[in-house]
């Protein structure tokens, strides 16, 4: 009865869940933690972390998809029946609603800025005050996050293969090309080296506990873990695959997308007098400004930002994925139906993000505005959860050596070891405890 889709070669996976992973997660956090973190003693501990905790997980995650060939919530069904454990898969199919309903009115604004790269910005242009008297407006950000999310929409009631697959074998090279042709752009700038400097000199100065936690919270974010992306995308992954592997594969891109990443961005940043430490609005006021004071920078800037788009948009269809991928088995909906009738209310959850900028400015949850109370609760609440629960059943219940089974299950160029046992029961767990903790304290303590 297995009428299942099936990626159709190993390529496809790859891209599909690289493209997951991909997104404003490497192109603007990774390399701001970077710059700010000590640079490349941060890459170190953060190359480390990624092996230590982002690796077990991703593995523990596709094996239970590939295993069950479900999405999260009908993947816990039917490894352990008439038990709580579907609740981890409840979790994340609600983090994937909430994560999307902001995801793409931030893409959304990058949208915007495509075209404003082209046609309004220039060396003149107060960028600090463009940015907030933008996203305090209406209609355009409401705009194209709808434009956004029809597009997430229309690839997901493709299909898998023929929605998912076929786009993301065109986007992943694709943006590969941009990032190449940016970094060449940024190192050739005069003073380009500083940046550079900036970016990865070792300071070991600047490392602190703040540091791992950063790194451990980045690794879970960039690689899309803890809510079942990955058990949704491994669902769809024939017995031929072998997952740890595949899994490196993904690891390997996402890692050198983030690096990369720094060598566009920073280098042209010191190279036109800015400063690096802008924060969050590093995207959306230094780069603008960069871009303005660099000759035919109306087409870098415009390609900065289709970048970004392209790269959320990669990452939205995982998000959105995860709900549809529920609906269709356990609910029998067409992937048409869960496709429009999700996307649309996704829609307009996250429109209170929007007028969380204008009408609704007063909106207060522990100091934070709408989209940020979204963020809280997705990425420090409901992330490290969904990820701690995750390890817990692979490690514990399901038992590593299952998870191991599953993965070697089609011979690979590296084989899981029984090693990985230490990770996903150990290292894993007590790794997401500390962030879950520190991230608690921070918000009800800091
Ligand atoms: N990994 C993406 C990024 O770096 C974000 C993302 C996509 C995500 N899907 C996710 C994060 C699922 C957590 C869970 O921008």
């Amino acid at each position: 009865m297995n009428n299942r889709e099936n990626w159709t070669s190993r390529f496809g996976f790859i891209m599909a869940a690289s493209g997951s992973a991909i997104g404003l997660g490497n192109i603007w956090r990774f390399p701001y933690i970077t710059g700010t973190n000590g640079g490349a003693v941060f890459l170190l501990i953060y190359l480390a972390i990624v092996f230590l905790i982002g690796y077990p997980i991703i593995i523990a995650e596709m094996t239970i998809g590939r295993r069950t060939q479900k999405n999260p919530i009908g993947a816990f069904r039917a490894l352990a029946p008439e038990s709580p454990w579907w609740l981890v898969g409840a979790l994340g199919v609600m983090s994937g609603f909430i994560i999307l309903s902001f995801y793409s009115v931030v893409a959304g604004w990058a949208m915007a800025y495509i075209f404003k790269s082209i046609s309004t910005f220039t060396v003149n242009t107060g960028f600090a005050e463009f940015f907030s008297t933008y996203i305090s407006s209406l209609g355009e950000p409401i705009f194209w996050h709808a434009v956004f999310m029809l597009m997430t929409i229309l690839i997901v009631s493709a299909g898998v293969v023929e929605g998912i697959q076929k786009i993301v074998k065109i986007l992943m090279p694709l943006l590969f090309l941009i990032i190449v042709f940016l970094i060449i752009r940024s190192i050739s700038l005069p003073g380009s080296m500083d940046g550079v400097n900036f970016y990865l000199k070792p300071d070991f100065s600047k490392i602190t506990l703040q540091t791992f936690t950063d790194a451990i919270s980045q690794s879970f974010f960039t690689l899309s873990l803890g809510m079942g992306t990955m058990i949704t995308y491994g669902s769809y992954l024939s017995n031929k695959e072998n997952i740890n592997d595949s899994a490196a594969y993904v690891i390997f891109f996402d890692t050198l997308f983030a690096i990369l990443a720094g060598f566009a961005i920073f280098p042209a940043v010191f190279a036109l007098g800015f400063s690096p430490e802008a924060g969050p609005g590093l995207t959306f006021i230094t780069l603008p400004a960069v871009f303005a004071e660099m000759p035919m920078g109306s087409i870098f800037g415009a390609s900065f930002f289709i970048l970004i788009t392209i790269a959320a948009l990669t990452s939205s269809i995982s998000l959105l994925e995860v709900v549809v991928a529920y609906l269709v088995d356990e609910k029998s909906w067409t992937r048409k139906k869960a496709s429009y009738i999700i996307g649309g209310i996704i829609f307009l959850t996250g429109i209170p993000t929007i007028l969380g900028y204008s009408i609704w400015s007063d909106f207060r949850f522990l100091g934070m505005d709408i989209l940020d109370t979204y963020d809280w609760f997705a990425n420090s609440l409901f992330l490290p959860i969904g990820g701690l629960f995750i390890s817990i059943y692979v490690g514990y219940i399901w038992k590593a050596n299952n998870a191991i089974k599953e993965a070697n299950k089609a011979d690979g160029l590296i084989l899981l070891g029984n090693w990985y046992a230490i990770l996903i029961k150990y290292i894993a767990p007590a790794a997401i405890i500390l962030i879950l903790a520190i991230n608690l304290w921070q918000t009800f303590a800091g």
